[in-house]
């Protein structure tokens, strides 16, 4: 499968992507990278590892960015077939959503529908998820709709919240998991490995 990965920060999560494909963890390709932040980490990654960047969206302050409807018609062009949100912090338009179904993930580090939705990115997640006594947190891996952080759950990982943990502690012990689970489900989807249950829920089938 043909890859387009979206990061607007550090991209340790499209980093470890990228490796996978690399290797034979995961059968894809990055064919490019979508960014809003052209200067952050992910990006320079990208153009470090030959993977073209891609601005979007358009805005006062990026006027070379793309529109939405010029987005679609780019990852069209390239082939891609899986859209994968790696710390992409802005909204995806609806004509995305609409021309890639069941094919966007993203990835939160929390138990979702726990400490989701606008708002919640960063470290905020994890001082809220602290502050409010949950003993545990973890990564969620799942389906993108035209919301933040309410598509289809795929898969999840438990990690331990400390008694004294801050929030940069928790951070760096759910990232740790984000870049295992990240690779699992995008490797399933990769070798089509996901089957829809009658009622809507996507199960990940192993390897036989
Ligand atoms: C991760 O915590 C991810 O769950 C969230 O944004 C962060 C991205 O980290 N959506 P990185 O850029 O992949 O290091």
């Amino acid at each position: 499968k043909r890859l387009a990965v979206f990061v607007s920060g550090g991209g340790s999560n499209f980093r470890s992507i990228h490796e996978a494909t690399l290797g034979d963890s995961v059968h894809g390709d990055v064919v490019v990278l979508v960014t809003d932040k052209p200067g952050c980490g992910g990006a320079e990654y990208a153009r470090n590892n030959g993977i073209p960047v891609i601005l979007f969206p358009k805005t006062k302050s990026s006027p070379d960015g793309l529109s939405a409807d010029d987005l679609v018609a780019t990852l069209r062009n390239l082939n891609v077939d899986l859209v994968l949100l790696a710390g992409y912090l802005k909204l995806i338009p609806s004509e995305l959503v609409q021309a890639y179904p069941r094919s966007i993930l993203n990835i939160h580090p929390s138990l979702l529908p726990a400490f989701g939705g606008k708002g919640f990115y960063g470290l905020k997640v994890h001082r809220s998820v602290i502050a409010s006594g949950a003993r545990y947190s973890g990564p969620t891996v799942h389906f993108v709709d035209e919301h933040f952080d309410t598509g289809r759950i795929l898969a999840q990982r438990v990690v331990p919240v400390l008694p004294n943990d801050t929030a940069e502690q928790l951070a760096a012990r759910v990232l740790h998991e984000e870049h295992e689970v990240y690779v699992e489900v995008v490797s399933a989807l990769c070798e089509e490995r996901i089957v829809w249950r009658e009622d809507g829920v996507p199960l990940i089938r192993s390897r036989e």
